[in-house]
């Protein structure tokens, strides 16, 4: 628990995936029309083409993902290792090099060119999760805890100093805490689960010069005040299938030049982006070769293949077939048609052309491009078991509510322990409550509370299982264990 006191909250502000704002979704520039199954519907879903990715070995990607520091600025390992002992064994990862082989899998270990040894974060903070006890790299962490005030989170980021001598050190970590210091305010969310990481992407633009990306303490364009809007980390294993990055569409073009972005927090050149941006290729070829974790508990077989029948009828023009040879249709569902919260796809959440634009002008935009869309992307479902709660925004706990809106609590709160699963509901067991966050004078329980009348905390939208029969239902459901 210590270590989340003093690291956690600061470098937990440390990262960035982010989308920028909606353009409309028109068939015209790089996406084609829907097929003929949405030609009854007023608003043709979009497919979103599949781009040319730069080729890469996955094995050394997972070494690069777990060994290599790409977001180059941290604590100084004395201040570090004052506090911290070697992480225990339910917090290691295989193939980890040096020191980072006892570190807890979300640290990785560097030495500045400066000969400065750092603790800095990485990728594994908001991409690796637990399943019934067990860590599984590529799951979103579903229990991260972005509550902590911006004050509590730059006090820890200063109190950092105190423990350090070394003129070298205290240089490094000024340069961390400055950075801190400017993200903290735009990740903090009320409500712990979700991820602020699009929240920050676009301030941590704002502070470099798209040209140089060199960093400035002031912001190079306007940013607007912070903002509470809820997005549940995606699996990685959906990047097999998937030929846009986000909820919303807008990562296209190259994807490991956008994945590569969560440097920004720490990169001040064009240069040094570049060395970090050789290996990124592989790391995407890693991610795009995991594979989801199998469903642990019995299936009921005959059940779950009628399940198919009703699935390939009622969900596969949207989310695609499965099985010996999966289909995936790539498919952006617009906002009237999905009717699930606009808030993240209606682009109040993001910052605005001015950011995308930011992205176009930099080393990210030879070769990548931000082009949100005013919709959400059907996900493939493999694994969507273990990906509870659903719904971009993480507002709905299980599948079955999900499929039955009739189910989906308006205020509801869970334990946040992994073993806290519900077989038959498939998803979080959780307490439906009868009153919402301005009702709870607790502030761990205030936290704690999913409330759903909070904008972009909606539950809404997605109906299209209320119209299944109970037995139809069910029988989608043990289908899905499958997948
Ligand atoms: C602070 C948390 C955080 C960190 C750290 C982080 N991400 Fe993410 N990542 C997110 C969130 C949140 C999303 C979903 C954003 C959205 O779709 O709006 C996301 C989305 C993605 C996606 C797209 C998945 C999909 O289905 O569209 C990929 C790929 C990805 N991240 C890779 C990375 C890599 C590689 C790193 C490290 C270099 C990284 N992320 C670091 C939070 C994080
Ligand atoms: C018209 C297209 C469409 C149809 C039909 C459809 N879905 Fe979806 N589905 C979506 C979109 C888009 C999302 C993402 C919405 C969001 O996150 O706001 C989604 C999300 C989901 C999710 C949650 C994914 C996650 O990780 O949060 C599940 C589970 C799901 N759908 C299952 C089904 C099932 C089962 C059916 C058939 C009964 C079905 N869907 C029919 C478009 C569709």
């Amino acid at each position: 628990m210590r270590r989340h006191l003093l690291l956690a909250s600061a470098l937990l502000a440390a990262f960035a995936c982010g989308t920028g704002s909606p353009v409309s979704p028109s068939p015209a520039s790089a996406a084609d029309a829907g097929d003929e199954g949405d030609a009854a519907v007023d608003f043709p879903a979009v497919t979103l083409p599949a781009e040319p990715q730069r080729p890469g070995d996955p094995a050394e990607g997972y070494r690069a993902l777990v060994n290599e520091p790409y977001v180059p600025c941290g604590i100084p390992w004395s201040a570090y290792s004052k506090v911290f002992t070697e992480a225990p064994e339910s917090q290691r990862i295989p193939g980890r090099e040096g020191r980072n082989a006892t570190l807890s899998y979300d640290y990785t270990a560097m030495t500045t060119k400066d000969g400065v040894e750092l603790v800095t974060s990485n990728c594994l903070l908001c991409h690796a999760g637990r399943i019934d006890g067990n860590l599984v790299v590529g799951l979103g962490a579903a229990d991260a805890d972005f509550t902590r005030s911006a004050d509590d989170q730059k006090n820890l980021a200063a109190n950092v100093g105190l423990l350090l001598s070394d003129e070298k050190e205290q240089a490094e970590w000024q340069k961390w805490r400055a950075r801190i210091d400017t993200v903290a305010p735009y990740s903090v969310l009320s409500t712990r689960g979700p991820n602020p990481a699009d929240n920050f992407t676009a301030v941590l633009f704002a502070h470099h010069d798209p040209k140089t990306l060199a960093w400035s303490d002031t912001p190079l364009m306007a940013v607007p005040p912070p903002h509470d809007t809820p997005v549940d980390v995606p699996p990685w294993w959906r990047m097999k299938k998937k030929t846009s990055m986000f909820y919303v569409g807008g990562g296209r073009g190259d994807h490991a030049r956008i994945m590569m972005t969560a440097s920004v927090l720490c990169t001040s050149s064009v240069e040094e982006s570049k060395a970090i941006d050789a290996y990124f290729p592989d790391i995407r070829a890693y991610i795009a070769s995991i594979e989801p974790p199998k469903y642990p508990w019995p299936i009921d077989e005959a059940r779950a293949s009628l399940g198919r029948t009703v699935f390939e009828s009622a969900c596969s023009r949207c989310h695609g077939t499965y099985g010996a040879a999966p289909t995936y249709p790539n498919r952006l569902v617009t906002l009237p048609e999905i009717g699930t919260d606009p808030v993240l796809a209606s682009g109040t959440a993001q910052f605005g052309p001015p950011f995308v634009a930011w992205f176009g002008d930099s080393f990210f935009g030879e070769i990548a491009r931000l082009e949100p869309r005013e919709g959400y992307v059907a996900p493939p479902l493999d694994g969507i078991w273990a990906t509870a709660p659903y719904l971009h925004n993480g507002s709905v706990p299980t599948v079955e509510a999900l499929l039955d809106s009739s189910k989906r609590p308006t205020y509801w709160t869970r334990s946040f322990d992994s073993r806290d699963y519900d077989q038959a509901a498939l998803g979080w067991h959780h307490r439906v409550l009868a009153r919402g966050k301005s009702g709870e004078t607790d502030l761990s329980a205030k936290k704690a509370l999913y409330d759903t009348t909070l904008p972009g905390y909606g539950n809404g939208g997605h109906l299209f299982g209320d119209a299944l029969s109970p037995d139809d239902r069910a029988a989608v459901i043990e289908y899905l264990k499958t997948l």
